[in-house]
């Protein structure tokens, strides 16, 4: 991967946990990677349904071994459906806060010099307003908001951008709507959050659109699957390639050409600004 090659920085975030952000991090990265895209996937998210547990990925080292100098962050990867790379999440993510100065070098020239071409990198943030969910998700050029039809969804996600927007200087954000029963339930979704957001806060929020409530994704959830792969023509998958095509459209705008390199450091900064 060359330094200074343009790559897309993306979190998938949330207000509230359960509303299907590891599902669309992981659909979206399949997505993308069908559409001739390079994706690794980072997960950061220390919950419990992790990226692995979705794939049905036994991966055996994680961040904290490269942390320790066991072995490389291209050790780390797994490789998941469509060709898509995964860095596995550990426990060695919350110990990225507490790097020495020489570890947080090591750890930003292990992403750089990963080996093979990139063009988006799509981190799985956890969700909610903690601090590693903050320092994650501001690291990223563009933020992915998942929210589905429920009340602490809306006001949880009103919550994960105010103080993103307030504490974080972030100001642009892309709301994906989930698990709803049509277009129009979509658009309302973002149109209540916008409202709210347009009057009090000084943030730009984007509609990259709707994942219908898929049975077919809860199945391949159980299998262990993506959508995508295991029932491409689920009404879900084919929400995915629509999504995938408005992220090329609208976020190829604010790709970082520093490379990965750049995010880390980025990442590093949020931590110990
Ligand atoms: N579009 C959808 N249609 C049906 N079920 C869904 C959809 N998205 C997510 N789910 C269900 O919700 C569960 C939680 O999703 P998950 O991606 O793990 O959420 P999160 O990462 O936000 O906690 C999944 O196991 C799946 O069963
Ligand atoms: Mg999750």
């Amino acid at each position: 991967m060359g330094e200074g090659a343009p790559i897309n920085v993306i979190a998938v975030s949330s207000g509230k946990g359960g509303v299907g952000k590891t599902s669309v991090a992981v659909n979206l990265a399949v997505a993308l990677a069908e559409a001739g895209e390079a994706v690794l996937l980072f997960d950061a998210d220390l919950g419990l349904a992790n990226v692995d547990v979705a794939l049905g990925l036994k991966p055996e080292r994680d961040i904290s071994a490269v942390l320790a100098g066991e072995c490389t962050l291209a050790e780390t990867i797994v490789a998941g459906p469509a060709g898509i790379r995964i860095v596995p999440a550990s426990s060695g993510v919350a110990r990225m806060a507490s790097l020495s100065a020489s570890e947080q070098a090591g750890l930003v020239s292990a992403f750089s010099e990963l080996p093979g071409p990139l063009d988006t990198l799509l981190v799985d943030t956890g969700a909610g307003i903690d601090s590693a969910v903050l320092t994650f998700a501001s690291a990223c050029p563009e933020i992915i908001v998942v929210v589905c039809d429920e009340p602490t969804s809306l006001t949880d996600a009103y919550a994960l951008i105010k103080v993103l927007s307030r504490d974080h200087g972030v100001k642009r954000f892309q709301l994906l709507a989930n698990m709803v029963d049509n277009e129009l339930q979509g658009r309302r979704l973002f149109d209540k959050v916008c409202g709210v957001a347009d009057r009090y806060l000084d943030v730009h929020l984007g509609y990259l659109g709707h994942i219908p409530r898929d049975d077919y994704l809860r199945r391949a959830v159980r299998q262990q699957q993506a959508v995508m792969t295991a029932y491409p023509r689920a009404p879900s998958a084919q929400a995915f390639r629509r999504a995938a095509v408005r992220v090329q459209k609208t976020l190829r705008a604010t790709a970082v050409s520093g490379g990965i390199g750049f995010f880390l450091e980025r990442l590093i900064e949020a931590e110990h600004g």
